[in-house]
Parts: C-alpha cells; structure tokens; sequence
C-alpha cells in the first residue's frame, strides 16, 4: 500500500472533498495515513476565503518541500499536490513560488486525480488542471464510502450565484449546480448501509438547492422518508430560506434544531454594500418564523467586522443584533480584502486596529451569548450521537441535536449510538452529560 496524506483547510465542502480523493485514490493502491512524513503523496486541500488561510498553504509547501528532499535523498518519491480554492485561484502563481508541487488541481476536477498521478509518477513534470468542466464531477465519483463513521457529509449542491462583494466563493467553486435528487438518495442509501446515523447535506449555498421539484425542504422529506435517523443541513443564505424549508424545521423529526444562518452584519447599510439582498428586518423574520415552527431551534451564524466604510454605528447595529438574536454559537471574522472581488476595491478600507477592536467586542457578546445557551441546557435530557472518542481515556464525544459538543465519561461502550444523555456540567464551549439509565440507576 501507498502512503496518502491529506490536510484540509476551511469549510465542510472541504472536509467532504477530501473524503472522496480519498475515495478517488483507493483503487491506486493509495491508503490514508495521520502525518506527511512517510507519505507518498501529499495533497493541501486549500481554502481561499480569507488571506490568512490562503498564506498557510505557502508555509506549509516550505515545510513540504523538505519532507519531499529528505525522502528524495532514500531515493524515493513523493508527489505534493495542491487542490481546493487556492489552487483554482492561483494555481500558476503555485507552480512557480513552489516549484517542487507536482500536481494542482481545482475543486471541480478532482475526479482527474487518477489520471493526473499517474502521469505524474510516470512522466513527471508539473500538471495543472483548474478548469470548470460541463460535464459535474459528480457523475465521476465512485459511492461515497462512510469510512466506519456514523455521521457524514454529503453534497447536495456547489458554487454560489449570489456574489456578495467581499467572497471568492463564486469564482473558485463557480456557479451554483444541484445534483439529481435520485443520486443524493441513492448516496444516502449506501451511508445508511454502511451504518451512518446522522447526514449532514453540504452545499456552499445549500438551501439554493433545486435539483428535485421542491427545493432542499422537500429533499429533507425524501431523506426522511428513506429513514435517515438525523439530519441537517449547511451553510444556508437568508434569501433562500423559503416557506417550505421553514417549515421542514416543524415537521420533520429527524431534522436536528440547529441551523447555521450566516447574516455577516446587523447594518442596513452594510448589508446592502455587501450585496445581501436582505435587510436586518428580513432576517428578523426569517429566525421568527423559524423559531415559531421549532421553538427550540438553536441558531448560528457568521459576523464580518471592519467591512470597507463600516462606521462605529453600523457596527453598533451588529452587537445590537447578536444580543437580540440569542445565538447558540457564531463565527466572527475581520474582514479580509480578496483578490479580484469588489469590496477589496473600495477606497473605504478600514485599519487592523480598529477591526481588532471591533472584532474582540463582537466575540465578547457571542461568546457571553453561547455560554448562556449551554447553561440554559443544564438539567435537559437530549439524545447525542456519540461519534468519536474524546481526549481522556473511556471518555466519547458528540454532538448535541443543538450542536454543542457533549462529553461523557467512562462511556466508551456507547460510541457510535445514539443515547439519552442527562446534562450535569455546561462549558464555554460544550456540555458534559451521562447516559439516562445511569441516571435511574444512582437514584433508584
Ligand atoms: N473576509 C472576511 N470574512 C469572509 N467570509 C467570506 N469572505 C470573507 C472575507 N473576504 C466569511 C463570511 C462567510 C464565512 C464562511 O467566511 O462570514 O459566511
Ligand atoms: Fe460567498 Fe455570499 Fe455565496 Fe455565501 S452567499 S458563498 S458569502 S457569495
């Protein structure tokens, strides 16, 4: 067997992408493994939204190119590929800063893979392939395989059409494309056969869904309807929140009452530079309609600070929202100006110290928000998926149906089921919980 090793930056369609070049390489003779030393063949999947994710894939290729030297030095190869967002947007400023990088390949041809590592190996040579082919990459991948996980990614969906000013998203991933429903649900099928209980459906804009006659809500029926035990769904855009999605989150059991709804700013005016297409108000009305169907839904969201031209009322306007909103968690970024799209143009950028502060404020107020909400769980009884062993010994973790993580302790035997679990302790960050009957049991 060959030595494979894949580091993943940045979003969920990442982590599913790198699960199927997995796959993809498997029939290569290529198996898996924990660290790039040793490893035949390394591939950086790469994230460019913002600049600091981008400038670690440089750093990491340093380190890298001497891994590759020291195995070259035993007479032995490796083969260093780039693939991801980075890779779409700067594959040939890759290939010549890193001139030891053998492959680079973009999000929508990584079903070359095959092809390309073969050449490689027997030719040689630097091969780059960032096209946005018309034929989906999809219809190439083998059936995903659940690696004995329980909970899994899959992909619904890819690339953006909405353009908001300051993501790259539309340009590296490209545009937006569902697949057939009839090859999500037969994906699920073998998921579900190879034991997975809990789908996560993945998408840059998932909730743009619309490869079936009725949108992401009716294909969550479907997948209800097939017997998935836990669903959910991510990254969603406010605008597509549509009736029938808001009310899946009523009636469909299995759909997990947590969703990730990024909003980026409590400013009308913000918003509108950024290129929403919603105002504060719509979003309101949206999490209210949610909340009035499931009102125990837990929300998340992602904040950007320092937008060009963002003033300290504007910015008053996002700390106003995040107190009123009462998240379970949020995601909070400076802003970061990006190659090619139009916010990075805007003459109104703002300095590093003033989206420091700005950016240290909003976390304040998230992080007081997401502690009251794992206080408020104090004393609940909810079922987790405990889905992977936790740092100390007999302890597993999961996750929450609200999405917290939840230790327990000396539960080793119920990894990978799905258990009623008593929360006793609540973090900053996650919960602690002990199985129900356990519970009886000390009272008895
Ligand atoms: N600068 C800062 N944050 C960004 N995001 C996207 N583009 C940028 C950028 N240029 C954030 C948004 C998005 C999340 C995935 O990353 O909040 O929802
Ligand atoms: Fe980027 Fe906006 Fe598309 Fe989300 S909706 S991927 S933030 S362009």
């Amino acid at each position: 067997m060959k030595k494979l090793f894949i580091k993943t930056f940045g979003c969920q369609m990442n982590v599913y992408d790198s699960a199927r070049m997995a796959d993809l390489l498997a029939p290569l003779g290529y198996a898996p493994v924990e660290a790039p030393e040793q490893a035949d063949m390394v591939i950086l999947n790469t994230c460019h939204i913002r600049e600091k994710a981008a400038e670690k894939v440089y750093s990491d290729l340093g380190r890298l190119r001497l891994d590759k030297q020291a195995r070259a030095a035993e007479g032995r190869n490796m083969i260093l590929a780039v693939a991801g967002c980075v890779a779409q947007a700067e594959g040939a400023e890759i290939l010549r800063r890193a001139p030891f990088v053998d492959l680079v390949v973009g999000p929508q041809t990584y079903h070359r893979l095959p092809e390309m590592v073969a050449r490689a190996s027997r030719a040689g040579g630097q091969q780059m392939d960032t096209d946005f082919p018309v034929e989906p990459k999809f219809d190439y991948l083998p059936r995903p395989g659940a690696a004995g996980a329980t909970s899994a990614f899959l992909s619904v969906q890819e690339g953006c059409d909405k353009f908001c000013t300051f993501c790259v998203v539309p340009y590296t991933r490209g545009a937006e494309y569902s697949r057939p429903q009839a090859d999500i649900l037969a994906d699920a099928r073998t998921l579900m056969d190879e034991g997975v209980l809990e789908i996560t459906l993945v998408g840059q804009n998932v909730n743009a869904y619309h490869g079936g006659d009725a949108g992401l809500g009716g294909l969550l029926r479907a997948l209800a309807d097939l017997g998935v035990p836990r669903l959910r769904y991510t990254t969603s855009h406010p605008v597509d929140m549509d009736e029938d999605l808001i009310a899946a989150h009523g009636d469909i059991p299995q759909l997990m009452p947590f969703l990730h709804l990024p909003v980026q700013s409590g400013s009308d005016r913000i918003l509108e530079a950024m290129n929403r297409r919603h105002s504060r108000d719509d979003f309101r009305r949206v999490v209210e309609r949610l909340r009035r169907v499931r009102p125990d839904l837990a929300l998340s969201s992602d904040f950007i600070v320092g937008f060009p031209g963002e003033s300290d009322a504007d910015f008053q306007d996002t700390l106003d929202l995040v107190d009123e909103l009462q998240l379970a968690q949020a995601y909070s970024f400076k802003y970061s100006p990006r190659p090619g799209t139009p916010a990075a143009n805007l003459e109104s950028q703002l300095p590093e110290e003033i989206k420091s502060a700005r950016l240290a404020a909003l976390q304040d107020r998230i992080n007081a928000a997401q502690e009251a909400f794992n206080r408020s769980c104090l004393g609940l009884v909810m079922p987790v998926l405990l889905d992977r062993p936790g740092r100390h010994d007999g302890q597993v973790v999961g996750r929450s149906p609200y999405m917290q993580a939840v230790h327990v302790d000396a539960g080793a035997a119920l990894l990978n089921r799905i258990t009623d679990l008593k929360i006793t302790a609540a973090h900053p960050n996650s919960l602690t919980g002990i199985p129900v009957s356990s519970v009886t049991k000390a009272t008895a």
